[in-house]
């Protein structure tokens, strides 16, 4: 029985995301909160025949009480990416709403779990994580920033070139961050052995990595995932939710490598190296990561490892540019 707001509720991501929650049947309470066409969006949802309760909150005078006493925050609130925009363009516009969003949240339900899927991620989780560090909340163990979709992709993506696989239980982890190079798939890890030849694993690689260009081009200036993602966000939340009571439940996730994190020494060694934040396959349990699942090194090929190095040197920039961002705003 959750309580779960979800801000930017009105947007591409945003409508479809809080139609999946409110037909999550744990969630008893879904606030939707954002500055525009929300008391439509809820109406229209509230009517949906499960047993949630549907409220609509319009615009920052709004925004504390959208975020009081909840369980979990979901945040799909900002610009997405145009033809030509790389995640990192958004940064300038997203990293601001963010950070407003996560203080409401720090100040009026400082132990939610918080899922952000504002991009972009590597840089607004860490953002993230400074605003909490700031109001004396910060939780590592409940702060996620959604890689899901990456996660969705590859196992989508496999299914196109092996027509035995199933893409609804193949499992491959995804690890590093969330946009271009900073994503990988470890092909080699999958749940079903693979055993891709190396072209094979190069061009899976590149185009899981580069995905959500697809889906911008076909856009053609209207935007980005947002159907996709909102299946992504709601199988996220749904895995926390029932992690929450009491399931275990495994999914690749952008999260702080804390020094309690248990496993997080493990991925330092795979080549997260300093990072603070890496995305890995997390544990999840009822106070939210409960440890890192472990990869075992001598698993890891050689063209994984050397995209942990890249991703590693580009994640490192990305984080610094949150950081700096929470701590000079
Ligand atoms: P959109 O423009 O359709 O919707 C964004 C919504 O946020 C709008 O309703 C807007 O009014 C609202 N918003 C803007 N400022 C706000 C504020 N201060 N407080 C509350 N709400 C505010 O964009 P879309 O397509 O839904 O994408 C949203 C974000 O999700 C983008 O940053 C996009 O890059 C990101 N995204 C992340 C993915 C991931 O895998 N993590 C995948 C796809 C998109």
């Amino acid at each position: 029985m959750v309580s779960v707001a979800i801000l930017g509720a009105a947007g591409g991501i945003g409508q479809p995301l809080s139609l999946l929650m409110k037909l999550n049947t744990s969630v008893t309470k879904l606030n939707l909160y954002d500055i525009v066409n929300v008391p439509g969006v809820a109406a229209d949802i509230s009517h949906v025949a499960t047993n949630a309760q549907v409220k609509s909150y319009l615009g920052p005078k709004e925004l504390d009480e959208a975020v009081s006493g909840i369980d979990l925050a979901i945040i799909p609130a900002g610009v997405p990416r145009k033809p030509g925009m790389t995640r990192d363009d958004l940064f300038k516009i997203n990293a601001g709403i963010v950070k407003t969003l996560v203080e409401a949240i720090a100040s009026n339900s400082p132990r939610a779990m918080i899922a952000i899927i504002s991009n972009p991620v590597n840089s607004t989780v860490p953002i993230a994580a400074e605003v909490l560090k700031a109001k004396g909340v910060f939780n590592p163990k409940r702060l996620f920033g959604v890689t899901t979709l990456d996660v969705v992709r590859a196992s989508r993506f496999v299914r196109d070139i092996r027509s035995d696989i199933d893409a609804t239980t193949l499992r491959v982890p995804v690890v590093g961050g969330h946009s271009g190079n900073t994503i990988v798939p470890l092909l080699s890890m999958a749940s079903t052995p693979l055993e891709f030849d190396i072209k094979t694993i190069e061009e899976l690689t590149q185009r899981i990595q580069f995905g959500g260009d697809e889906v911008v081009k076909a856009k053609d200036g209207a935007g980005s995932a947002t159907l996709s993602m909102a299946y992504a966000g709601a199988r996220f939340a749904d895995s926390l939710i029932r992690a929450m009571s009491g399931e275990t439940v495994v999914e690749p996730t952008f999260i702080a490598l804390a020094a309690d994190v248990e496993g997080a020494n493990q991925i330092r060694e795979l080549g997260a190296g300093e990072l603070d934040f890496f995305a890995v396959p997390v544990e999840l349990g009822k106070e939210g990561v409960r440890r890192i699942v472990p990869l075992p090194a001598e698993s890891i090929t050689e063209f994984e490892r050397k995209a942990i190095a890249v991703a590693s040197d580009a994640l490192a920039v990305n984080i610094s540019t949150g950081v700096s961002f929470a701590k000079s705003a």
